[in-house]
């Protein structure tokens, strides 16, 4: 094992954060990136490499996230080149990249997974310095593999690519990319952005994908952390929610795991038994199961992230104004980057910790299902995923499912 596997490459930065103009001081700050030892890890994962999702209709979904959520078109894979079943948009923001899929033949087993779940996301896929080491060890603790180790090769080279089944039908594409220069896949097109924005408008909204979160059902939480521990070598981070924390409502149970440099971060939910139904039973019954809830988003900027998002007709989670002017709240917030009526007037939530402190606030849900959503996040050395926060964000999700007649 060489150090190539900690430090991605020379600069301990991946591909994708280089061409970001990321530095590892921004990571450390924007997402809690720390130096580990990969040579005693079972299964070293370098980062994020895309998140995927299934859309019905990928074509405006692509223009959605790149008109609203200021993202860069990449690549294209569709019927113009060659492949008649889906069509796939890849897009950038910072070292995040999705992929948004969606049938063309209605035969395609994608119009099926869309008929049960809606839009959601499929693919939780990684970068991984060795497929096969990290396969062989996957499958040693009884891993479902999905797709066994194979090259697939166009004329930028050859990825390696496998496949892991993880909870609901959510999967981890494994990718080793250090062998293609392409712009995302082979059969894929490079492609960019129709879209001209105007001038003064940023670079880009947000810059790295900061943690992912999955919905598991009712008492299977344990068993989610536990393949992270086994099959990935993930380790559990601090931030536990128990059945403490909960409105009259809704009530969930939490625990975060992480790889070894933290650059990726699953929590896992279940559904805490409570008098109404909770917001995961929610979900659970929308997606036809366990699926990935919320995708974090890093940015540096939160204020100005959120006022464009607004502009562009993003729609957040309403936070009482209680939430502000709570005297023991704000005691415990204490001093941050802002006044606190800078982040009242953007219903922007505040958490702190030993380690520092977080803004963050979530949008409403991107579909038509009250499914996934996103948040926002600017870390000020706190590690956690806002815990403080979970019972004002609770109840403001509660006001929301009140008033779609699912509470
Ligand atoms: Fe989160």
């Amino acid at each position: 094992m060489t150090d190539q596997i900690t430090d991605p490459t020379p600069t301990g930065l991946t591909e994708g954060e280089l061409r970001a103009d990321l530095t590892l001081e921004q990571l450390k700050e924007l997402v809690g990136l720390v130096e580990y030892d990969a040579s005693r890890d079972p299964f070293p994962v370098t980062a994020m490499d895309s998140i995927g999702f299934v859309v019905g209709n990928a074509t405006q979904t692509a223009g959605f996230y790149q008109l609203a959520l200021g993202m860069d078109l990449e690549a294209y894979r569709g019927p113009e080149n060659g492949w008649r079943e889906s069509k796939s948009y890849v897009l950038r923001s910072g070292s995040a990249r999705f992929v948004f899929t969606g049938a063309v033949d209605p035969a395609s087993p994608l119009a099926d997974h869309h008929r049960r779940h809606g839009d959601g996301v499929v693919d939780l896929a990684l970068e991984v310095p060795d497929v096969d080491r990290c396969i062989e060890h996957a499958r040693s603790v009884g891993a479902t593999i999905l797709v066994e180790p194979h090259d697939e090769t166009d004329e930028h080279g050859t990825v390696r690519l496998a496949a892991i089944a993880t909870y609901g039908e959510t999967r981890h594409t494994l990718v080793d990319r250090s062998r293609y220069h392409g712009p995302y896949l082979p059969g894929y097109a490079a492609r960019s952005s129709a879209v001209r924005r105007g001038e003064g408008h940023p670079k880009r909204l947000f810059q790295a994908i900061d943690h992912a979160v999955g919905n598991v059902e009712l008492g299977r939480m344990d068993e989610w952390v536990e393949f992270y521990n086994k099959v990935m070598g993930f380790t559990n981070m601090a931030e536990f929610i128990g059945d403490d924390i909960a409105t009259d409502y809704s009530a969930l149970m939490s625990k975060v795991v992480a790889s070894g440099n933290h650059r990726v971060k699953f929590p896992l939910n279940e559904p805490a038994v409570a008098r109404k139904k909770s917001q995961i039973d929610e979900y659970l019954e929308f997606y036809a199961g366990a699926g990935c809830q919320h995708i974090a988003l890093a940015t540096n900027d939160i204020l100005r992230t959120v006022d464009l998002l607004r502009d562009n007709g993003i729609e957040f989670l309403d936070t009482p104004d209680s939430y502000y002017d709570d005297p023991e709240l704000r005691e415990r917030i204490g001093n941050v980057r802002v006044p606190v009526g800078e982040l009242k007037r953007r219903r922007i939530l505040v958490d702190r910790d030993e380690d520092g402190y977080l803004l963050q606030i979530f949008t409403k849900p991107m579909g038509d299902r009250p499914t996934v959503f996103f948040e926002f996040i600017e870390r000020h050395g706190s590690l956690g995923f806002g815990k403080g926060n979970f019972k004002a964000l609770f109840e403001a999700i509660e006001r929301e499912q009140d008033a779609r007649g699912n509470l």
